[in-house]
């Protein structure tokens, strides 16, 4: 069998992440395009890559790729994926899955129908230790879940000299800081939970109405700086997240804590090697060990103790579960759950950022279907 052929459309930051665990993975990058061919071109000499697409459209359809990574910006997501469904192919596209809800439910549908592999990259999950936040939640170790609440912090975009296309909503969508970074601590809580959050009352703030980069004009801004949101969930909790791209200091700071009748369990994307167990009597920061872990999560620990894991391990281990269910897509022993996000996963994070803003926008509680 030869090596899953990739090929990746958009090579700005998470492209370049995409590509190197696309080789941790063994696959053979095939092409990559950019936003004009002369940057694709450039693109392709930067990564090693031997082609350059003219357009992304032609690189999610090209007969030599079984899989297409789509890590453009957001409003492109949607239509480059349905162009790469209709085209067979097996599809990791970057979240947001689609900057509209309804179009995101019906691209889960298409994936459904079609048996290829589609999954987003909500690579929090592949963190051991929410692995093992998880094991602990979810085998009853930490009793009835009763609180779930966090936060995802950012300031790269605190001062009003600070843009990015994520800010106008053309590109990025009608919802910039809950699309961004709250879809990734919705999926991770509701993941490392099982509780699926079901109403919600949120409120939205634009702190810099105007920004004004470096050597440009100075634009009005109507996508949100941060949010906040009070929840409940399906099986009874209730909790509150603060999502912002406007904190001093944090920089990815995501951080969640389920606190159970018995223990609580808390978990920071930026000191990912341990987890806080929280008890009455006495409270534990355990460390990343693979021996000491539930298999789930030491089979994501694939170096002992004492050697760091982070970010790029998390993404390489997510592709290459993503490149296995490719190469098992159809054989009788592929697995009937994947391992990995999908898109039925993104989809609901969709459905969740569309609340929100229905919900800031009312200033009333909406349910989440
Ligand atoms: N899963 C994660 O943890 C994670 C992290 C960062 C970004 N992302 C997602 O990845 C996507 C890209 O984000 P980024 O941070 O890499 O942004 P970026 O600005 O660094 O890169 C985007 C690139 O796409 C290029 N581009 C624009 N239009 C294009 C087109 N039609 N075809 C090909 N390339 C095109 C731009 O020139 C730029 O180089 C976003 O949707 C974002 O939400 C996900």
């Amino acid at each position: 069998m030869h090596p899953v052929r990739i090929a990746i459309a958009g090579t700005g930051m998470i492209g370049a992440v995409h590509a190197d665990a696309a080789r941790r993975a063994g696959a053979t990058i095939v092409g990559v395009s950019a936003s004009t061919p002369e940057r694709a071109k450039a693109a392709a000499e930067r990564l090693g890559v031997a082609r350059s697409f003219a357009s992304s459209e032609e690189l999610v359809t090209a007969e030599d790729v079984d899989v297409v990574h789509i890590c453009t910006p957001n409003a492109s997501h949607g239509p480059l994926t349905r162009l790469a469904l209709a085209a067979g192919k097996h599809v990791v596209c970057e979240k947001p899955l689609s900057v509209d809800a309804a179009d995101a439910d019906e691209l889960a549908a298409l994936a459904e129908a079609s048996g290829l592999v589609t999954a987003v990259p909500f690579v929090y999950r592949y963190h051991a230790m929410a692995a093992e936040a998880r094991h602990r939640v979810r085998s009853g170790a930490i009793g009835d879940v009763r609180l779930i609440h966090g936060h995802y912090l950012q300031d790269w975009l605190s001062q009003a000299t600070d843009d990015n296309w994520r800010v106008d909503p053309v590109a990025g969508g009608a919802s910039r800081a809950f699309a961004d970074i709250g879809s990734h601590w919705c999926d991770l809580v509701e993941w490392v939970t099982g509780h699926r959050i079901t109403e919600l009352a949120a409120n939205v703030q634009t702190v810099l109405p105007e920004r004004t980069p470096p050597g440009a004009d100075r634009h009005a801004v109507a996508t949100e700086d941060a949010v906040q949101v009070l929840l409940r969930t399906d099986r009874g909790a209730a909790g509150s997240v603060v999502i912002s791209q406007v904190s001093p200091g944090r920089k990815n700071r995501l951080w969640f804590e389920v606190d159970g009748a018995e223990h609580s369990v808390s978990f920071d994307q930026e000191n990912p090697e341990t987890l806080t167990l929280g008890g009455r009597e006495r409270t534990e920061i355990l460390i990343r060990d693979p021996a000491a872990l539930s298999p789930e999560a030491a089979r994501l620990s694939p170096v002992p103790a004492g050697h760091p894991l982070g970010y790029r391990d998390c993404f390489a281990t997510f592709v290459a579960d993503v490149y296995d269910a490719v190469r098992r897509a159809g054989a009788a022993d592929a697995p009937a759950e994947a391992l990995y996000p999908t898109f039925a996963d993104a989809a609901r994070t969709a459905r969740i950022t569309e609340a929100v803003l229905r919900s800031a926008a009312t200033r009333t509680w909406m349910e989440v279907h």
